[in-house]
């Protein structure tokens, strides 16, 4: 596919469009005096991330910020959302800032403002400061206050200036798929690790809305990710496993947040591992948001499973995939978003906060050519315009991502940007997509 079906006329006249980062995929972690993060010592362990890659250097943004966000405001985005790195900015996680680090989101914030970009900030997008995470990291309920005390450094800095906030980015990454599947820093294997996180990271985000209410700020929201959990055929026991599947991965954050209370699946395998009043959390939990971001990537074919809780296993599915391997189901996206509005936000402002795809994208006389990318893009825009065409209150669409960058255990492998990067070199080249997407955005 050469060219988008839709131009920004077809969305409403207010209708947000961005391009997402993170810091430790982009900024480059290894100078500027950002402290060791978890992410650090997880990639030097051999096994972990494809090659052992780390962010050191990851696309050099920290020095080279300026070009990334000419770039951005020359596809025609309305909004920038980038990431702020806790260790950079508290190199121990807490006490003494890093001067330097506050430094940067500083000209970071301002460089977006004059290039007509809304800030849209994430305060913790998975490098969790190595000094934190020596004691227990997302397991220590000191979380909450440690998170607390980064929020009021860097919005007392920067908040002045951010279109919107959300505390931290996808929460099931950072509890399950870190502590439970090992696969993301720290690369835990541990049930009760794992329930402890899942309830430390919204105990955190509710700290952190509390803090950026303090200041007085507004626009504050949350990130959670979504996959559609597809049972494998009808057999009550698949049922059963893909409701499973969706209570934890779907159901568990948001039940948190909007509803103050976690689904009974979940509390099913995790109810005994908890904390300790685990309940009066709620209270801090559920702190009213103004907007909920939905990250949306793909949906997993679920079947029952004899082994221990939680009963199920992830089955190859028949749809096209992209370079990760997921498979490629757009319609899961409008299910996601008339189903959030449904059962969890009501009116509440919805935002898809990220979508995308990865691609063996390669340089060929100068150019990069990348139809499944806009294929990809289209479709779910598609589905977006068919879930506000109901009535769902969606405002704006991020695109993941600006830049190739380091996809976490897969190492630079992964190429998900609209401009792609050259690792060697450093020299971003703009993709037909993001020319693409040019033309579309320029169109009313
Ligand atoms: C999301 C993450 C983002 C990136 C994309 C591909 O889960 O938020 O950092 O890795 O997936």
């Amino acid at each position: 596919m050469e060219n988008f079906t839709f131009t920004r006329g077809d969305f409403p006249s207010d209708f947000l469009f961005g391009c997402a980062t993170s810091s430790y995929q982009i900024e480059g972690h290894g100078f500027g005096g950002a402290g060791p993060t978890h992410w650090d010592s997880f990639a030097a362990t051999p096994g972990n991330v494809v090659r052992a890659e780390n962010g050191d250097l990851a696309c050099d943004h920290y020095h080279r910020y300026e070009e990334d966000l000419d770039l951005a405001a020359a596809a025609g985005f309305d909004a920038y959302r980038f990431s702020t790195s806790w260790a950079r900015v508290l190199p121990e996680g807490t006490g003494t800032p890093n001067a330097e680090g506050l430094d940067f989101y500083d000209r970071l914030s301002d460089a977006m403002l004059e290039r007509g970009l809304k800030p849209c900030a994430t305060l913790y997008h998975w490098e969790l400061p190595q000094a934190l995470a020596d004691q227990g990291g997302w397991r220590n309920r000191e979380i909450g206050n440690w998170f607390a005390e980064f929020t009021e450094v860097i919005m007392g800095r920067i908040g002045d200036r951010m279109y919107s906030v959300a505390p931290i980015n996808e929460p099931w990454c950072v509890g399950w798929l870190s502590h439970f599947l090992g696969h993301h820093a720290p690369g835990l294997r541990d049930i009760r690790a794992t329930a402890r996180a899942m309830h430390h990271v919204l105990l955190a985000h509710g700290r952190a809305i509390e803090v950026m209410r303090g200041l007085g700020m507004s626009n504050l929201g949350a990130v959670f990710n979504f996959e559609w959990a597809q049972p494998v055929d009808d057999s009550a026991q698949s049922l059963v496993a893909a409701e499973t599947y969706d209570a934890i991965y779907n159901r568990f954050f948001l039940g948190g947040v909007f509803k103050g209370a976690y689904p009974e699946p979940v509390l099913k395998g995790l109810e005994p591992h908890l904390p300790k009043g685990w309940q009066d959390d709620f209270k801090t939990i559920t702190q009213p948001v103004d907007w909920c971001g939905l990250n949306y990537y793909t949906r997993k074919v679920i079947g029952a499973d004899a082994g221990p809780w939680p009963h199920y296993a992830e089955l190859d599915g028949p749809l096209p995939k992209t370079q990760m391997g997921w498979e490629i189901y757009p319609e899961g996206l409008y299910q996601f978003l008339t189903r959030t509005q449904a059962e969890y936000t009501g009116d509440l402002p919805l935002i898809v906060t990220e979508n995308g795809m990865a691609n063996p994208d390669v340089i060929r006389d100068g150019t990069v050519s990348d139809p499944a990318r806009i294929a990809y893009v289209d479709a779910h825009l598609a589905q977006a315009r068919k879930a506000i065409a109901e009535g769902v209150p969606l405002k704006g669409y991020f695109l993941w991502s600006l830049l190739d960058n380091y996809e976490w255990a897969l190492g630079y492998e992964k190429r998900f940007g609209l401009i792609h990067v050259d690792f060697d070199t450093l020299a971003r080249t703009p993709k037909a997509s993001y020319h693409a997407l040019k033309t579309a955005l320029s169109h009313s």
